[in-house]
């Protein structure tokens, strides 16, 4: 794999591999690169997870991060993404991890010879969250053919939900979504379904953040009553099967898709969808740097 820039680009082969490697290292089986690789992180948008789990994995695997902050840099100045990044592979990054607010802004840098993988385009992909929900899935249920998930809330503005839904169908699970009208993505292929008609069939309730830094009018659903009609509840959770597995990529409204005293409940892996955000991007990071260290 040269760059990680969408789930769409990743075959079922692909995504089974990295998620395999992924797993394997976090039961210990990997080592520090060999030699000496540079990698940075531009973030421009805002990141507690996706950010710092990077910084985490690129430590593990002894890699030299090249600090960077859109504030303090030439981006202030009026340089293009393009003329950041070439500046960077010149100057000797290995990789690039970036986030940015613009859909697809990696269409704009293929005259780049180093590796992109991107930490989520705005509305449109988040490939390495959706690497890290289906290692999740897969570490639960150790496959996805059959397997009932439905995907809860901020649809319309979600690259969550884009990148996931497509992935997990592949993958051979039925995916179902459940939102508001206001929430709601005709551009998808995705049945909508009443969340109380099948909390108690589903295997995975997949809770996406109501997103209102992307609403362009202050939406109109109130807290109570998001989460009476499309969140997570005691009396829905009460109603999952014994096995089945509440997720959130986080951040979370406490309250709005999940009430706050059920986020570390035991069918919740929301904590543990961090911790596997670390071991996903190691392995991402080892699959797009394979050939330099070949
Ligand atoms: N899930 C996720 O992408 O979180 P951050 O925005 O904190 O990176």
């Amino acid at each position: 794999m040269d760059n990680l820039l969408s789930m769409q680009q990743l075959s079922t082969d692909d995504m089974l591999r990295i998620v395999k490697r992924a797993v394997a290292i976090k039961n210990g089986e990997y080592e520090p690169f060999s030699e000496q690789l540079f990698v940075a992180n531009l973030f421009f948008e805002n990141s507690t997870r996706t950010k710092l789990s990077f910084e985490v994995a690129e430590a593990r695997l002894g890699m030299e991060r090249i600090p960077f902050e859109v504030s303090t840099s030439s981006v202030q100045k009026g340089e293009s993404l393009y003329d950041t990044c070439k500046t960077l592979e010149a100057i000797g990054c290995d990789a690039l991890v970036i986030r940015h607010p613009q859909e697809a802004y990696y269409e704009e840098l293929e005259g780049l010879n180093i590796p992109i993988i991107n930490g989520g385009d705005g509305s449109g992909s988040h490939p390495t969250q959706s690497l890290l929900d289906i290692m999740t899935i897969y570490e639960k249920f150790g496959t996805f053919e059959g397997l009932n998930i439905v995907i809860c809330g901020d649809i319309k503005h979600s690259r969550v939900a884009k990148s996931n839904c497509d992935a997990l169908t592949r993958l051979g699970a039925n995916v179902f979504f459940s939102a508001p009208k206001t929430f709601q993505d005709g551009a998808l292929d995705i049945e909508y379904v009443d969340l109380d008609e099948v909390i108690d069939q589903v295997d995975v309730v997949m809770l996406l953040r109501v997103q209102h830094e992307r609403h362009d009018v202050a939406t109109k659903i109130t807290q109570v009553t998001y989460n009476s009609e499309y969140g997570m509840n005691q009396a829905r959770y009460d109603r999952l099967k014994p096995d089945a597995i509440v997720m959130h990529p986080a951040p979370v409204n406490r309250g709005v898709e999940i009430l706050g005293e059920l986020i570390e409940a035991p069918k919740s892996v929301i904590f543990e969808q961090m911790t596997n955000g670390v071991y996903t991007r190691m392995s991402i990071l080892e699959d797009v740097l394979a050939d330099r260290l070949a």
